[in-house]
């Protein structure tokens, strides 16, 4: 059985102020909540704060990016050994953003996935399409090419832990979710291309996260799904209540 896990991706929003009564609220509400996994993945500057918080709690702590250097001249980067001494479990890795805003390739992909494991912290691994992509039927091609450079050369007992967030990119932000069957059928093709890459075993062991749009209403319709593991939530997340909502779902 895959245990289902939410996790929080609060992109560049809340100051360590704002992480603070988020947490405390969220703290009131979901209590000792344990039925699914709880990630909360800040910016960098509130990852602190938030361990601190979440000390006595089953909840985890995540990063949103990571640079493939232990240490070293990179101005501005943070690395796998800053976030483990902050006990984050979790890094999410070429979400969408990044590769569009900060030049991120498949390439670097595989060494952030590469290096997360060899610290110890897991990866969230984010794959999707473009809307035009998906027009041009373009979707399977992009998620095949996605997947198996980001894995390139991993070894079978790294892939099995790995998470992968599966974010059409028309469906972040945009209030337009997928439907739950086209995702469920995207996250059964990234369980097949690892089974192919692996074998079905490793493959059924992986867990694959819907993200895009994800709220308190739609949240049902994605966990129902097979394939879908759990959800990566952006804007719906920034709220204590309506993130409680779709974490008890
Ligand atoms: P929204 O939930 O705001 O669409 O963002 C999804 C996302 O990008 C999570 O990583």
């Amino acid at each position: 059985m895959r245990k289902k896990i939410i996790a929080a991706n609060w992109k560049m929003y809340k100051t360590c102020t704002e992480t603070e009564s988020f947490i405390a609220e969220f703290k009131n509400l979901a209590g000792n909540y344990e039925e699914k996994e709880v990630v909360i993945c800040p910016p960098f500057t509130s990852l602190f704060v938030v361990q601190n918080l979440l000390k006595d709690t089953p909840f985890k702590l995540g990063a949103q990016n990571m640079f493939w250097e232990k240490e070293g001249a990179y101005t501005g980067e943070i690395s796998p050994v800053m976030l483990k001494d902050l006990n984050c479990e979790y890094v999410i890795i070429g979400h969408s953003e990044r590769r569009q805003y900060f030049c991120e390739t498949n390439e670097n992909i595989n060494k952030k996935i590469k290096t997360a494991f060899n610290w110890g912290l897991t990866p969230i691994f984010c794959v999707g399409e473009k809307w035009e992509e998906r027009e041009k039927g373009k979707t399977e091609d992009i998620i095949r090419e996605q997947v198996t450079k980001g894995l390139e050369g991993l070894p079978m007992e790294n892939v099995e832990k790995i998470v992968i967030a599966y974010e059409p990119v028309w469906a972040i932000g945009t209030g337009h979710s997928a439907k739950g069957e086209d995702a469920n059928e995207v996250a059964k093709l990234i369980r097949d291309i690892i089974s192919t890459l692996y074998n079905s075993d490793i493959a059924n062991k992986v867990r694959i996260q819907y993200g895009g749009s994800v709220n308190p209403q739609n949240i049902v319709e994605f966990l129902s799904q097979s394939e879908i593991d759990g959800a990566l939530v952006g804007g719906a997340s920034l709220k204590p209540q309506s993130f409680w909502e779709i974490v008890k779902s």
